[in-house]
């Protein structure tokens, strides 16, 4: 099968720096004896210097149960993201239970540990120490799909590599991230953690990431281990609900939820994540189809399999196991080499190896993949490179990680709208902000979900606090909080569901009441209102699913209230989700989604709104209208009667497809976002009308800043094969390039088209291009593109 990201994405003009491109050596197969300072009493330099005989020399003198004790991985005390399972992990490395550990970041926590492994086990074998670190670990980023938002690899990976970079000076070798789930219904809360809906751009995001984490060799003390997760289709969990089934078309799996995770395997992950998904009636992680003859088989996977959190365990609830030792059985078998949390293979892995139902050598196999990680982390070598008590003071929430994590910020903020430009507020004709909004002030919740590590404390900036480091005293700033972020507490069954983990606001009628007339008291003597509206960072992540995407509590209360004023409206969105905008589209004269920014939010959108950075970031995915609208994605089919084919004499418009509610359109289209400057696209030209089987195609668009200001754009190029075997969608992202334009600036952007971007996985269930007419479109939004034709002859 032919993947084309590398080729498409680089013919595309992404870049160069910014290309997909297998890492050549990701490894070192070499101990280097001379970084080893602190060997432990397991000398393991006078060992064989060769990674596979020193494998075979140690799975030689291994037990049955020190084997299966390294297929382990369990929970330490710093979290806990599903059924806490066992408290007492250090007897168990003590035991030679445990191959890696999670949740237990920590220079020294993590030296303890580690010294339990290599000085009181028979062999000394090292574990290795992961954790969820998403983005960022304790200079927090915005969440994933903010950071997909900027459209930027280079920034994306340097996100990365900071990450790694502190991750690793507290003691952790392995991230669980990149997640390349494609997600369409954002009512799905772990969209949050996604890099959006399209498959070339999160496959270019997700190898970024690849590469920030791992760097060129993950045996350096400042990188870490990356995961593709989750592996695969979780991200079209039924309803948006999460852990609900999944049903997929082989068509679909190949053409739209695959192609993310050969992409980061081809850029040299080390490990893959199952997720908790049924996929077709198989749940994926005892799905021997996807685990071993796809991922092992057909695209030669070298390193090891990690479930997701007691994921095997489920395969009982599933009703795909009989019971926990069938789950074992089914998903150890399939391929999965590493148990996370649920212990079923330390519980039985042996009886059944006795009992012939699990063949030694796949006991082997899964052992020898992780040791050559644990190898190839440079662990043999010195299994204390991770625990440096110095380093973290010397990496950690350093100047230039806050510097790069406001930066990102920036990047991520997406202008929806910004009618008569009320935005950048200019200071030199007002006196005075009105800022409100429970969002406005509050450090919790900047720094979204999976934030484990992150300070919700001190260490967060807010807006508040970024606008008064822009306005000292030149203008006037008033607070009031105004709304809840939270559920009400009348919110439809939500009363019944207060045993759960849920935002609730908690408060009564008569508080909310009296935070929208203190929020108006201060409106009224404000020159400019600035909303900061959204939702509770705990609405998002995991376990996070919505039936409504509306905003939360009383906000629509506040905002309706606000607007009977007159005065400018600006509504800042802060949630980890395409929300329901729609009163706020025709009610509000601007709106940037801030998405959750991080650390250094605050300051970041206190400078968009202020104008000393001008956004750039386009949505990574729809913004539907309103739910009853999802799933709603760009790259849809035509079917037979779309809705723009209405003609009288042949299909009346109530017979095509559509609601007779509302349009089908989004209300902010994937590839949208705003500037403070304007972008001309010019005609665009092509090189040919022709393309042939060796031949390329170039596409040529003049890009103009007619504004006034600097600003960068995200040029986007589609195409749509009008007939094929399989029906074409509408509109497939083939490439992109972000480019900065000074103000009267004009650019000649160019975009080279290869047959293999055309390629696809057809109706004989095989990749390959099929000869005929295209359309090719160029633009600044998926629905705001030009288009020409050419031919793909054979
Ligand atoms: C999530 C994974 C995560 C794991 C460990 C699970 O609940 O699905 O994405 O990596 O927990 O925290």
């Amino acid at each position: 099968m032919n993947f084309c990201i590398k080729t498409s994405c680089c013919a595309l003009g992404i870049l160069f720096s910014q290309c997909i491109h297998a890492t050549p050596t990701m490894f070192s197969d070499v101990i280097n004896p001379s970084s080893n300072q602190n060997l432990s009493k397991h000398d393991w330099r006078n060992r064989s210097r060769s990674m596979d005989k020193f494998i075979d020399d140690l799975l030689g003198k291994m037990t049955l149960d020190e084997k299966i004790g390294q297929l382990d991985l369990q929970s330490g005390y710093r979290g806990v993201t599903g059924p806490f399972v066992n408290a007492a992990y250090e007897q168990q490395i003590r035991n030679g239970n445990v191959g890696a550990i999670f949740n237990a970041y920590g220079a020294e926590f993590g030296k303890r540990l580690q010294t339990i492994a290599v000085e009181q086990t028979r062999l000394g074998i090292p574990i290795i120490i992961g954790h969820d670190v998403i983005h960022g670990h304790k200079t927090i980023f915005p969440q994933s799909i903010g950071e997909a938002a900027s459209w930027d690899l280079e920034a994306i990976q340097l996100s990365a590599k900071i990450a790694a970079k502190e991750a690793s000076a507290d003691g952790i070798m392995w991230s669980f991230a990149p997640m390349a789930d494609i997600v369409r219904d954002p009512r799905w809360g772990r969209v949050s953690e996604s890099a959006g809906e399209d498959p070339l751009l999160t496959s270019a995001i997700s190898v970024a990431r690849v590469k920030g984490f791992q760097g060129e060799d993950i045996s350096r003390d400042d990188t870490i281990m990356a995961t593709a997760k989750h592996f695969v289709g979780y991200g079209a969990s039924q309803a948006g609900r999460d852990y609900n089934s999944t049903d997929i078309s082989e068509h679909r799996l190949w053409s739209l939820y695959l192609p993310p995770f050969k992409a980061m395997l081809d850029a040299g992950v080390t490990t893959f994540m199952t997720g908790f998904n049924d996929l077709n009636g198989t749940p994926v992680t005892g799905n021997r189809y996807l685990l071993k003859d796809v991922l092992r088989d057909k695209w030669g996977f070298k390193g090891f399999v990690v479930t997701d959190y007691t994921a095997v365990n489920e395969l009982v609830a599933h009703g795909y196991a009989k019971d926990e030792k069938h789950a074992a059985q089914l998903a150890f078998n399939g391929g999965a080499d590493m148990d996370m949390v649920g212990q079923t293979y330390l519980k039985y892995l042996k009886p059944l190896i006795e009992e012939k139902k699990v063949s030694e050598a796949r006991l082997n196999d899964a052992v020898r993949r992780v040791l050559e990680m644990k190898w190839r982390l440079g662990l043999f070598a010195d299994p204390y490179r991770y625990h440096d008590d110095k380093r973290a003071a010397k990496r950690i929430l350093t100047k230039e990680n806050l510097a790069a994590a406001t930066d990102m910020a920036r990047r991520s903020m997406v202008l929806l709208k910004n009618h008569n430009q009320p935005l950048p507020i200019d200071t030199k004709k007002i006196n005075s902000i009105a800022l409100i909004g429970p969002l406005a002030d509050n450090r919790y919740d900047m720094i979204g979900n999976w934030a484990g590590a992150g300070d919700r404390g001190a260490q967060p900036v807010t807006v508040k606090e970024g606008l008064e480091s822009i306005l000292g005293d030149d203008v006037t700033i008033r607070y009031a909080k105004g709304a809840t972020h939270s559920y009400l507490l009348s919110h439809t069954g939500m009363s019944s569901l207060m045993g759960i983990d849920v935002p609730v606001s908690g408060q009564t009628k008569e508080d909310l009441q009296s935070d929208i007339d203190e929020a108006l008291q201060i409106a009224k003597t404000s020159d400019v209102v600035v909303m900061v509206l959204g939702e509770d960072q705990r609405m998002s992540g995991e376990a996070s699913s919505r039936t409504e995407l509306t905003l939360p509590g009383n906000q629509q209360a506040l905002m309706e209230a606000l607007r009977s004023l007159n005065k400018p409206l600006i509504l800042v969105v802060m949630s980890g989700r395409p929300n329901d905008l729609r009163w706020a589209d025709s009610n509000v004269d601007a709106i940037l989604q801030a998405w959750y920014p991080g650390t250094m939010g605050g300051q970041a959108v206190a400078d968009v709104l202020m104008g000393k950075y001008n956004p750039a970031g386009k949505l990574p995915m729809t913004f539907p209208r309103s739910v009853g609208q999802v799933p709603l994605f760009y790259n849809h089919k035509n079917t037979g009667r779309p809705i723009g084919s209405a003609n009288p004499s042949h299909t009346p418009v109530e017979y095509t497809s559509r609601y007779d509610d509302s349009l089908n359109s989004p209300l902010y289209a994937f590839g949208h976002g705003l500037s403070y400057t304007q972008f001309e696209y010019g005609p665009p030209t092509l090189s040919s009308e022709k393309l042939t089987l060796k031949g390329e195609l170039t596409l040529t668009v003049k890009v103009t800043n007619v504004g006034d200001r600097k600003g960068e754009e995200v040029i986007q190029l589609y195409t749509h094969q009008k007939v094929g075997s399989i029906t074409r969608p509408v509109k497939e992202l083939k490439g992109f390039q972000k480019l900065e334009f000074a103000p009267g600036e004009t650019k000649n952007v160019k975009f080279t088209l290869t047959p293999a971007d055309l390629a696809f996985f057809r109706a004989d269930m095989t990749w390959g291009i099929e000869p005929g007419e295209f359309d090719v479109m160029v633009g600044g939004a998926s629905n705001q593109v030009q288009a020409l034709t050419f031919t793909l002859t054979d």
